[in-house]
C-alpha cells in the first residue's frame, strides 16, 4: 500500500529505545548528540525576532525564488573579495534539507544516482530515498588529513549518475574540501556531465581549516549548487530559511533556474515574514554566530585537554563544523560501547557506524552542548572508551 521511498521498518533504532526507556525510569542522561543551537544555553539578542512582526510580513506577494530583498541580503552576506554572488542566482528554500529535494527533482529521474560521501550525514540517505534517488557512496580518506577517495568516486559513478554530493565542512568529519580535490572533481563532473551540489551549511563555523581548504561558492565551470541557510549561519532552525546559490556555465545555469522555477513555484513554501526579515536576520545572527563559534572552541579545548590523558584514543581534529570524531580502542565494538556509556556513565554519543566509518572504531559528539556538562560527560566518555 505504500511507497518504497519509505524504509520497511519504521521503529527507531536500539540507541534511541534504549534512550527512551531510561528517560521513563527517571534518568536524564546527558546529550552529547545535542545539535540544536536554541537548546544548548547560548544566548540570543533579545530582540533577534522583533524583525518578523514589521508590516511587509502581511502581503503575500508569491516569487518562486523568494523576495528580492531577500536574495539580495544573501548575496550580499556571502560575496567576499574572492566571490561576488549574484542575488539572481540565490534561489531560498525552507531549509536545506527541502534544498536537496528540489535539487533532486530538477536533476534526477526515479532510480537515478547521486554520489554521497561516506563517513557523511545520515540523513542524506533519506532525503536521496524519498525522491526515489540512488545514493551511492564515495569515500573519505584520512591520512592525518582527510581527502576524497578518487578511485572511490569513479567506481561509484555510472550510467545514471547525475551529481556528486560535497559536504565541506562535513558532518561529522569536520573535513573540507581540498583545492587538490575540488579540481579534480570539476573535471570528473565535466567529463561524467554530473552536476555538483555543495553542502557548506557549516562554512561559517571553521575551528582549524588547512591552508587548502576551498569552498564551492561561485564555482563557474560546471553547473554547481551551493547550499546554505538559517539554522546553521544564524543558529535559528526554526525559522526554515535555506538558501541555494546556482553558478556555472551561463547557458547551463539559465537552463537549470527555469526549471528550478518551476519546481519552486510549484511549493512556494518559505513564509513571507521571515523573508522580509532576513537582512536584519543575518546581521543579528553574526552575535549568535560568534557564540556558537566561541562554544566549539571552548569545548574542543576540554575534549583535547582531556584526551592527552588517554592515548588510547584519538581525537581527530575538525576543521570545521559542530561534531568531533574520536577514534577508540577496538575492545569493546562500538554499538556495545555506546550502551555501556549511556547505562553506566548516562552519557549519550553516537556510533560511528551512524554516519558509515567503513573501518575503525569511533564515536562522534557534537561540540554544542553546555561546557560545564561537556566537560565533565566528556571524561567519563574517554576514561570508559580507553579502558579505564
Ligand atoms: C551537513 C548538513 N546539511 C544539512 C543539514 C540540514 O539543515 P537544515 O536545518 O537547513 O535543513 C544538516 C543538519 O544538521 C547538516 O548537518
Amino acid at each position: 500500500m505504500f511507497s518504497s521511498r519509505l524504509p520497511s521498518r519504521l521503529e527507531s533504532n536500539a540507541l534511541s529505545q534504549a534512550l527512551a526507556l531510561l528517560r521513563t525510569s527517571g534518568v536524564v542522561p546527558a546529550d552529547l548528540t545535542v545539535t540544536n543551537p536554541t537548546r544548548v544555553g547560548l544566548s540570543y539578542p533579545a530582540d533577534i525576532l522583533s524583525s518578523l512582526s514589521s508590516a511587509g510580513g502581511l502581503v503575500y506577494d508569491p516569487a518562486p525564488f523568494g523576495l528580492t530583498v531577500a536574495r539580495e541580503a544573501v548575496a550580499h552576506t556571502l560575496s567576499s573579495g574572492t566571490v561576488q554572488v549574484d542575488s539572481g542566482r540565490v534561489v531560498l528554500t525552507a531549509s536545506t534539507s527541502e534544498a536537496y529535494g528540489l535539487i533532486f527533482k530538477l536533476l534526477c529521474d526515479p532510480g537515478d544516482a547521486v554520489l554521497v560521501p561516506q563517513p557523511s550525514y545520515p540523513l542524506l540517505e533519506l532525503l536521496t530515498g524519498l525522491d526515489a534517488v540512488v545514493s551511492s557512496g564515495y569515500l573519505l580518506e584520512n591520512h592525518g588529513v582527510w581527502s576524497i577517495d578518487r578511485e572511490s568516486v569513479s567506481a561509484a559513478c555510472g550510467e545514471r549518475t547525475r551529481a556528486v554530493l560535497v559536504v565541506s565542512p562535513n558532518n561529522p568529519t569536520g573535513s573540507m574540501l581540498r583545492r587538490a580535490d575540488r579540481e579534480w572533481l570539476v573535471a570528473f563532473a565535466l567529463e561524467r556531465r554530473l552536476a555538483i551540489i555543495s553542502d557548506e551549511v557549516f562554512s561559517d563555523f571553521p575551528v582549524a581549516p588547512g591552508p587548502d581548504a576551498v569552498s564551492l561558492l561561485g564555482e563557474s565551470r560546471v553547473l554547481t549548487f551551493t547550499l546554505g541557510g538559517l539554522s546553521k549561519s544564524a543558529g535559528l532552525p526554526q525559522l526554515k530559511l535555506g538558501w541555494v546559490v546556482v553558478s556555472g556555465p551561463e547557458t547551463v545555469v539559465g537552463e537549470a533556474l527555469g526549471r528550478l522555477e518551476m519546481i519552486c513555484d510549484t511549493y512556494l513554501s518559505v513564509a513571507t515574514p521571515v523573508q522580509v526579515a532576513l537582512p536584519q536576520l543575518l546581521a543579528a545572527g553574526a552575535e549568535v554566530r560568534e557564540a556558537i563559534r566561541a562554544r566549539l572552541r571552548e569545548n574542543y579545548r576540554a575534549l583535547t585537554l582531556a584526551a592527552s590523558a588517554h592515548p588510547a584514543v584519538r581525537v581527530i581534529p575538525p576543521e570545521g563544523g559542530w561534531s568531533v570524531v574520536v577514534q577508540v580502542p577496538e575492545t569493546l565494538g562500538e554499538e556495545a560501547l555506546v550502551s555501556q556509556l549511556l547505562h553506566e556513565a548516562h552519557v549519550v554519543v553516537h556510533p560511528g557506524y551512524f554516519f558509515d566509518f567503513d573501518r575503525g572504531t569511533h564515536i562522534v559528539m557534537s561540540l554544542l552542548p553546555e561546557p560545564g556538562l561537556f566537560a565533565s560527560s566528556v571524561s567519563k566518555v574517554l576514561a570508559l572508551a580507553a579502558g579505564q
